[in-house]
């Protein structure tokens, strides 16, 4: 899942924050954005990655092109290759799963309300779940922090359509690069 101009901007991005930052993914899947995130980052930096590693989600397409994956891992959730991918790169220490839907979690980690310093949005492509997702998570960046999202332009048009929106509607302050489908604001 994403390309490797993708990766590289990822881990980009990780290596300009301050050592020590914390930082939200919501959709992690299997870990690779989590660890080119990972590998960017320094001190005792942390990634909450927030999944329901089920791939349940409200956009039809990637429901089935997760069920397919699924039927040929024999497995029902990706948590233990997530954490076995991580921990073989030696970032165990860096990632804590939040095993939960999206907007369920940002109710959890509610008290990291604008002190998070990077988030990286992947997990339901669908144009409610982004529009959702960008509403319950764009208040965690702290003031100069960064959002970025994944599949601008692709072929998740839902996706695309509601990061126009919040842009028009000013939520965020500035745009600070694109990489492929990855697209980064400063908020
Ligand atoms: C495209 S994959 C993430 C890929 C990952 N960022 C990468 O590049 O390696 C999307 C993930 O979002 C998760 N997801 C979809 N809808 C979600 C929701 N409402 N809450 C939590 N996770 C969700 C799926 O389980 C899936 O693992």
């Amino acid at each position: 899942m994403g390309s490797f101009p993708e990766r590289g901007y990822l881990f980009q991005l990780a290596s300009d924050l301050p050592a020590g930052a914390q930082v939200i993914e919501v959709g992690s899947w299997m870990g690779a954005s989590t660890c080119f995130i990972a590998g960017g980052l320094k001190g005792a930096a942390k990634i909450y990655a927030v999944d329901n590693f089920q791939g349940l989600s409200t956009c039809g397409e990637d429901a089935a092109w997760y069920n397919r994956h699924f039927q040929s891992l024999g497995k029902a959730s990706t948590l233990e290759i997530f954490q076995r991918n991580f921990s073989a790169l030696g970032f165990a220490e860096r990632a804590e799963p939040v095993v939960s839907d999206s907007l369920a979690a940002a109710k959890q980690l509610g008290n990291l309300k604008g002190t998070v310093d990077f988030i990286f949005i992947d997990g339901d492509h669908s144009y409610e779940a982004c529009q959702a997702d960008i509403a319950a998570w764009a208040p965690f960046v702290k003031r100069g922090g960064v959002i970025a999202f994944h599949d601008f332009g692709s072929r998740a048009d839902g996706v695309t359509r509601a990061i126009f929106e919040a842009t028009k509607a000013g939520r965020f302050a500035e745009i600070v690069g694109v990489a492929n489908t990855i697209i980064a604001f400063r908020m």
